[in-house]
């Protein structure tokens, strides 16, 4: 019985330290136990070697015991008799402190003469465990409305806005660093206000110069047309333009220079001239190619 109840407190206390290993020394990906293994193994250690000392000292405490001789021994068992009683009598106290409830011989005092059906009313003190709670949760909204209401604390919309903001950042960094992610046969056109003006920002740096600002056309095919040299769906634009156009066209492979997302962004922007009908367009070049967006 001693044993298991030994057991059961370094278990507890083990599993707390391991609580607050966890809480106090976060890692960005999941337990620090996992990344650490020793920690554990340590922990281990410790849970074995608080056993043993217990089991020990409990032993120990035996032998004792049953050295000590006959009046001695009395003397100790009142000892712990006498140990326990108090424990006891400050739980009493304790419990009764928390409560302040008259006792059941006393009630008589504090009966009221409310009587409704035989049930009737005891006029007890407020509970203090009760009351010290609520002049606790009186102070506490104090500060809370300082800090919200005064101090302009960061409400939960704005917490939840700035993690949300900060996942977008990662989301982006995610694509932008993950090459194999997007290719001709998994992009899909890109219709986000952000993605298309990224596009637009690419095109405007590299593609202008052959196919024109509003992408009417110049040493390059017109891009805003229903006639297309190659396939003029997302995948067909994405293909040319990560893998250059005809031999000796002009239309070079842009794979080394932009990434795979940003050829997304660039086709896409791209698909959306499609029938912008800028002025002055380059003539048809290719086959009419209906696009099929879905
Ligand atoms: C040096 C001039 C030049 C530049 C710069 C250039 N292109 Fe081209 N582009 C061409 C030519 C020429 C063709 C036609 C290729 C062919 O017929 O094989 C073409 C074809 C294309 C086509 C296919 C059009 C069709 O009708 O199928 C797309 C899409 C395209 N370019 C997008 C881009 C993008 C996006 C950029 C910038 C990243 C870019 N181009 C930069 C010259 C250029």
């Amino acid at each position: 019985m001693k044993l298991l109840i030994s057991a059961l407190r370094i278990t507890a206390l083990v599993v707390i330290a391991f609580l607050l290993i966890e809480y106090l020394l976060p890692t960005e990906d999941g337990l620090v136990m996992v990344k650490y293994p020793v920690l554990l193994g340590i922990l281990a250690v410790v849970f074995i070697a608080a056993l043993a000392i217990e089991i020990a000292i409990a032993a120990l405490g035996n032998v004792l015991f049953k050295s000590l001789k006959g009046d001695a021994r009395e003397k100790y068992l009142q000892e712990e008799l006498l140990k326990k009683g108090k424990l006891k009598n400050w739980l009493k106290k304790f419990r009764a402190n928390l409560t302040k409830r008259k006792p059941l011989e006393e009630e008589g005092e504090i009966i009221m003469d409310h009587d409704y059906d035989g049930i009737r009313e005891l006029d007890n003190k407020l509970p203090p465990w009760w009351l010290y709670g609520f002049y606790a949760t009186i102070i506490y909204a104090f500060g809370y409305m300082a800090y919200y209401h005064i101090f302009d604390g960061t409400t939960q919309e704005e917490e939840y806005q700035a993690e949300i903001a900060q996942a977008r950042v990662e989301i982006e960094e995610y694509k932008k660093n993950a090459p194999d992610l997007i290719d001709a046969s998994t992009v899909a056109l890109l219709t986000d206000e952000v993605d298309l003006s990224a596009g637009s920002k690419i095109y405007n740096v590299n593609c202008v110069a052959c196919h024109r600002a509003d992408g009417g056309g110049g040493i390059g095919p017109n891009l805003t047309d229903d006639h297309w040299v190659f396939d003029g769906d997302i995948a067909g634009v994405y293909t040319v333009i990560s893998e250059g156009g005809r031999p000796g066209k002009g239309m070079i492979s842009w794979k080394q220079d932009l990434k795979p997302f940003e050829i997304a962004q660039v086709a896409s922007y791209i698909l959306s001239l499609h029938g912008s009908n800028p002025p002055d367009p380059k003539e048809a070049e290719g086959e009419f190619f209906v696009i099929d967006q879905e």
